[in-house]
């Protein structure tokens, strides 16, 4: 008796509280969802990882997703005193999110412009080609950050490889001092990516507002519909985004991000918490839809018509990167109200009354609550 009274307690508490969840999930095991897909991209593969003493990196780039185009993704685990060493890329722009912890970065960039700032959590820096830059994490506690690069290989100049490269004799001379003095710098010869200071130091003349940096997460957000909001930063509220954007968006369980397309610029999405199901149809018929959950990330060619769902109990939140600082967004459900219902008639071999019947809408509804 105990045990068919727990049951039915059991039964009457998913009934009352999780009907929504289950239908969802019902729906998910109805749809063909792809195990394996092209447009997936695990960063939890170990082979992507490389550890310094100070935290560790994964990259993804094209080297290993040839679907990414224009665009690469990494994160970035620093430990307590951990730093990712001053380094260049000499092909791409960075822009880092940071997805928790504190940080401090500092940019050095032509003319002998050095400027040092904090980084924390919801707050981005965008770093162009070439700029000089460091992240060193003075959190007392670990510090994570997404970055994202406008190369599909983004390359890099670290300090420790690259001063290694030049002779004694060289950088003697660039200092005005004994070349015996570079003698302990030039023994190491070592790429040290990620390394490690006992000593966390928080200097108080960092927290100036710069204008490569924006509190991403700490303003009003751009988007603020029914299904989620959206924090933008594009060329338009951050004009320090030359070649990449961002939106940091934010969705609600149930949530649907409408059916849409990107005229310029390819997409790359991390999901930062919850779990989200994607579709994406390519121009050569194939459909793919996949589920994404934290860690996970995704990447969607310029142009195709896609879709991101809250499939989880929890907000969806995820990062969303496009190659372009301004790649446009045409929704389903303004492009669809832009032609006469006679014309979607013929298109679709259906009775005009059927698209009468439907809203026009003519801004995009962007993110709906789901569930009709
Ligand atoms: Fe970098
Ligand atoms: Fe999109």
């Amino acid at each position: 008796m105990f045990i068919i009274n727990s049951l039915r307690n059991i039964l009457e508490n998913l009934k009352n509280n999780d009907y929504y969840w289950l239908k969802l999930k019902k729906r998910e095991a109805v749809m063909t969802t792809a195990v394996m897909s092209h447009h997936k991209i695990d960063m939890q593969q170990e082979s992507l990882r490389r550890e310094g003493a100070g935290g560790s990196r994964i990259l993804a780039s094209a080297a290993t997703f040839p679907a990414l185009k224009r665009i690469a993704l990494a994160t970035i685990h620093l430990k307590k005193g951990g730093i990712r060493e001053p380094h260049w890329h000499p092909n791409a722009d960075e822009f880092t999110y940071c997805v928790d912890g504190k940080a401090l970065v500092t940019l050095f960039s032509p003319q002998n412009i050095c400027e040092t700032m904090t980084l924390d959590k919801g707050e981005a820096v965008y770093i162009p080609k070439g700029i000089t830059h460091h992240i060193e994490n003075i959190n007392d506690g670990e510090s994570n950050f997404i970055l994202c690069f406008s190369h599909e290989t983004p390359e890099e100049q670290n300090f420790s490889s690259a001063l290694c490269t030049m002779s004694a004799h060289v950088l003697a001379s660039t200092f005005g001092v004994p070349e015996t003095t570079f003698e302990p710098l030039l023994e190491k010869r070592h790429d040290a990516l990620i390394s490690w200071k006992r000593e966390v130091t928080k200097p108080a003349h960092a927290s100036i507002p710069s204008l490569h940096k924006i509190n991403l997460d700490g303003t009003n957000p751009q988007i603020a519909a029914p299904g989620g909001t959206g924090h933008v930063a594009n060329r338009h509220t951050f004009p320090a985004a030359q070649n990449l954007s961002l939106v940091s968006l934010r969705m609600v369980p149930g949530s649907v991000r409408e059916p849409h397309w990107h005229p310029d610029g390819t997409e790359l999405n991390y999901v930062v918490a919850g779990e989200a199901r994607l579709t994406v149809f390519s121009p050569d018929g194939e459909v793919d839809t996949f589920t994404l959950t934290r860690g996970q990330a995704s990447t969607i060619p310029s142009g195709y018509f896609h879709h991101i769902e809250n499939i989880g109990r929890d907000e969806l939140h995820m990062t969303v990167f496009f190659s372009s600082s301004l790649p446009g967004d045409i929704g389903i459900s303004g492009a669809l109200s832009a032609y006469a219902n006679d014309v979607l008639g013929a298109s679709f071999d259906l009775d005009p009354k059927f698209f009468a019947a439907l809203p026009k809408i003519s801004e995009d509804v962007l993110v709906v609550r789901g569930g009709g």
